[in-house]
């Protein structure tokens, strides 16, 4: 599943846009999203269709020209690339204070075309610095290990000092809006409208919760999740990286498709089990599965919930077993996490020094270290 590029067209010569659509059919990587056809339109286009990548025609007829339209973008919507297209007669320079980050010649073939959008958007997405956020997925394939109560309460830690988005990727059976005590009339990932998603729109639907942190809900009904397609998980998820310096995802227990859109884009995956002999195995399966996609060991980390109720076998009993080690232990403390969780509140804030609160803490500067300063999303393409 290669990550698919948006791309939006300024081109007043329709024969130039055909060519370029007919170009592109042949391959499902780029996905042209529309022609504008004036220089007027071209902001409100890019800010309307949230494209990755521009072409912009630099011998554009009107009042704005081509040149304009990519100093405008540049400004106006910075985290998307832009190509000038012109002719040899009429040289342009790559110069990206100015929107220009590549120049395309006529003419050009489907090999030019798809290459360069390729290559501009691989420049601004590597490096960090348009996607310097930290994103850590709750991951196990066994159901109640604790996934939602560790994803709440390690999201408020990191909202200490960090700005946080929870996403609730329990599409079906939506944990957080039980915990979070969210009505079923708080919006959902449902309610952002397909492939046009702007900033403004998540504002619209994430929920506030008392702790400061915000929560990009599940939706409240089973049969919605079906409405949640991978592409929409994949576009909420690119536009709450470019807001948000941590996000923090509960999901649901499963390797399936929504769940490895969550996996896909985290910089880290907390592999969140307990003293369960079943919990261990299923985990130890999904290491291998892991593996097998080409996810590489450091953006896995494994999570011993409950660490101090062992169960008849001991830490290095369950690290044999995972071959591996166990990167963080978060104690037990069921009359302590029962009450908060009934309440809704993050213990982590209500009882700051007992020692779950204290782990859940410990995890969050630990993680901060570990991927910071400049996280990089690794993904298994
Ligand atoms: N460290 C802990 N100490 C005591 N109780 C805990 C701890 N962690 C989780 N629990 C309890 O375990 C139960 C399951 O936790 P939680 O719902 O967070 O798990 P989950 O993995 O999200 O489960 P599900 O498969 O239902 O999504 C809850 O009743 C919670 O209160
Ligand atoms: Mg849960």
């Amino acid at each position: 599943m290669a990550e698919q590029i948006r791309l939006l067209v300024v081109e007043d010569v329709p024969q130039v846009a055909m060519h370029m659509r007919s170009l592109l059919q042949a391959q499902a990587q780029i996905k042209m999203l529309d022609v504008v056809t004036s220089g007027e339109h071209a902001l409100p286009a890019v800010s309307e269709l949230r494209p990755d990548v521009l072409i912009v025609d630099a011998l554009l007829q009107g009042r704005v020209s081509g040149m304009q339209v990519a100093e405008q973008v540049r400004r106006g919507e910075p985290t998307v690339s832009v190509i000038v297209l012109t002719v040899p007669q009429n040289p342009v320079s790559e110069d990206p204070t100015r929107g220009i980050d590549a120049v395309l010649k006529m003419p050009f073939s489907g090999f030019d075309l798809t290459t360069l959008v390729r290559r501009v958007h691989e420049q601004s997405t590597e490096g960090g610095g348009r996607n310097a956020s930290t994103m850590v997925t709750l991951f196990s394939p066994k159901g109640g290990v604790g996934r939602t109560t560790l994803a709440y309460n390690l999201a408020v830690a990191f909202g200490i000092d960090h700005k946080v988005c929870l996403v609730d990727g329990s599409m079906q059976f939506s944990d957080l809006r039980g915990l979070l005590r969210a009505p079923a009339a708080a919006p959902s990932i449902v309610n952002l409208p397909t492939d046009k998603i702007r900033d403004a729109d998540l504002a619209d639907v994430l929920w506030k919760d008392p702790s400061g942190i915000e929560v990009l809900l599940a939706p409240p009904r089973i049969e919605m999740a079906e409405m949640v397609t991978v592409r929409d998980i994949e576009k909420a998820l690119s536009i709450i990286r470019q807001i948000y310096d941590v996000i923090v995802v509960d999901t649901r227990a499963a390797l399936s498709d929504d769940v490895l859109a969550f996996l896909d884009a985290s910089d880290l995956i907390l592999e969140v089990l307990a003293y369960d002999s079943m919990a261990i195995r299923s985990l130890a399966m999904a290491d291998e599965a892991f593996a097998a996609i080409g996810y590489p060991a450091s953006k896995l980390a494994a999570v011993l919930n409950r660490s101090d109720s062992t169960g008849g076998f001991s830490k290095a009993d369950v690290e044999e077993a995972l071959n591996r080690r166990i990167d963080y232990e978060i104690v037990s403390d069921g009359r302590l996490v029962i009450a908060a969780n009934n309440e809704g509140v993050p213990f982590v804030l209500a009882s700051p020094d007992a020692p779950i609160s204290q782990g859940i803490r410990q995890m969050a500067t630990s993680i901060a270290a570990r991927i910071s300063p400049h996280p990089a999303s690794v993904s298994r393409h």
